[in-house]
């Protein structure tokens, strides 16, 4: 609806890297700046809308949903440039990167869609067993509170809201801080695709939007991708917190395991664009870097090298790979992250390493790491690369054991005989194992998931669908 109250301006928070030529922050825009009135009215909407599962929305026909989402998918195609230049603007993603993430969202409904009609022919079915007949089916689970990051503001919130409402749930949105103002020229699609009270979107800050609604008790999914301390905080507001269910997408430390029998040429283009696209910014980037010690010498000089070949500037550039970052505190972090480390025996390998003005910074290698430094544990989630030596296959196996995280990892060498145990070992310690190449989430249609505290539920073009939905069935029984 209109929106005649306050807003917030939102300015491109992407300084020039060039110290003799900071631009004053630029004004992109601004948005409702919504408080606990309006988000209460947002959850009663979705509410109201699903109305105990009478509702318009849970009760109609699958096809009728499905036309809901291809409409809106048309209408979103019409603002391609502009959410992909905001992406570029508003969280520094590259150009490339930024069209990329639009069409991978695209790409993600369609095949939500196409997923969800095999789902519901291969889950609408009968069954007889001793005598019981079964008419089984799948269905929705109420209200969704969806929440997602900065670092894929369309594409990882998309990912959980697209496959809650084809289910026939109804959601509570509320866009990332970082990356707010590129939903809002889809806002219009929405509205005009969905009927009222299916997909109603906030903007705000999480304490005044995000918890009065989980105190409401109201929510039946929480639905976030996003730090863990957000989603303890926000699963202790709601009264009934077993009535709550999770979709999770949380923090990693992923790791690479790089055996002596690598080839050094893939394990360095691979270990590059794992830890440091989107200057390291993504939950399922190369954290920690254990290198064998017959190799670690030549791979340490090799990596550096690349890393300091690596084109910083604008994300609107030519051939861009590093930019500026968006949060305002990461440099300060990042700096802390590196004193610590070099308080502590290590060293920067590369020449431009710990660079940094503003929010432009420079990658750091750090090597040799031990457990005495932050950056060991901490999820850095920036352009900082620990690199740690090991002489037996044990050492890192141990600290994958021990980590509180557990989604994927990467491991390069070429003996198959060897990395055959490894692998079997692996995974039950982790959720995606990459041979010779590093991780990533895509391809959609795979399970995107973690153990301990790196996600609950999976997220992938399949998964999500029965994350957000029940099993249930009709049976009747032979007289
Ligand atoms: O931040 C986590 C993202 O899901 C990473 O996705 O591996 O495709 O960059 P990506």
């Amino acid at each position: 609806k209109e929106w005649k109250g306050s807003t917030t301006k939102v300015f491109s928070s992407i300084q020039s890297p060039n110290k003799e030529n900071v631009m004053k922050p630029t004004l992109l825009g601004s948005v409702p700046d919504m408080g606990e009135e309006t988000a209460l009215e947002a959850s009663y909407a979705a509410e109201k809308a699903f109305n105990r599962g009478q509702g318009l929305w849970p009760t109609l026909p699958v096809k009728e949903r499905i036309k809901c989402l291809e409409n809106f998918v048309e209408k979103m195609r019409l603002e391609r440039e502009l959410v992909s230049k905001l992406l570029m603007w508003e969280i520094g993603k590259t150009r490339i990167d930024s069209y990329k993430e639009f069409d991978k969202t695209i790409t993600y409904i369609t095949d939500t869609i196409e997923a969800y009609k095999k789902l519901d022919r291969k889950s609408a079915r009968f069954e007889k067993e001793s005598g019981i007949h079964a008419h089984i089916r799948r269905s929705p689970l109420g209200v969704v509170l969806c929440l997602g990051p900065y670092n894929y503001p369309l594409n990882e919130t998309f990912c959980l809201l697209i496959p809650a409402i084809l289910m026939g749930n109804t959601t509570v949105f509320k866009p990332a801080k970082l990356g707010v103002l590129l939903i809002t020229p889809l806002l219009k699609a929405f509205q005009e695709s969905f009927p009222p009270g299916v997909v109603n979107i906030v903007f705000g800050r999480g304490r005044t939007i995000a918890s009065p609604i989980m105190r409401t008790g109201k929510i039946d999914v929480l639905a976030l991708i996003g730090h863990s301390s957000s989603a303890v905080a926000l699963q202790d507001q709601h009264p009934n917190k077993n009535k709550l269910r999770l979709a999770l997408g949380l923090e990693a430390k992923n790791p690479a395991i790089i055996l002596p029998d690598a080839d050094l040429d893939i394990a360095v283009k691979e270990c590059i664009s794992g830890s440091l696209s989107y200057n390291g910014q993504r939950c399922t980037a190369l954290k920690i870097l254990y290198v064998h010690d017959g190799i670690v010498d030549e791979f340490n000089k090799r990596f550096a090298k690349a890393v300091d070949e690596l084109k910083y500037g604008m994300p609107w550039e030519e051939n861009v790979f590093l930019t500026p970052l968006p949060e305002p505190n990461k440099p300060e972090y990042i700096r802390d992250l590196v004193d610590d480390a070099l308080q502590n025996g290590a060293k920067i390998l590369n020449a431009r390493g710990g660079e940094m003005t503003s929010n432009y910074c420079y990658p750091a290698v750090l090597f040799p790491v031990s457990k005495l430094m932050k950056v060991f544990h901490e999820e850095q989630f920036g352009p900082v690369v620990p690199i740690v030596s090991f002489s037996n296959i044990n050492e890192p196996l141990n600290d994958i054991a021990e980590s509180n995280y557990g989604q994927q990892v990467s491991i390069f060498g070429k003996d198959t005989k060897s990395i055959g145990p490894l692998v079997d070992i692996l995974a039950n310690l982790v959720c995606r194992i990459n041979l010779n190449s590093a991780c990533q989430r895509g391809p959609d249609v795979y399970p995107f998931t973690g153990r301990k505290n790196s996600a609950v539920a999976t997220l992938s073009v399949f998964d999500a669908l029965r994350t957000f939905s029940i099993r249930t069935f009709v049976a009747s029984k032979d007289n």
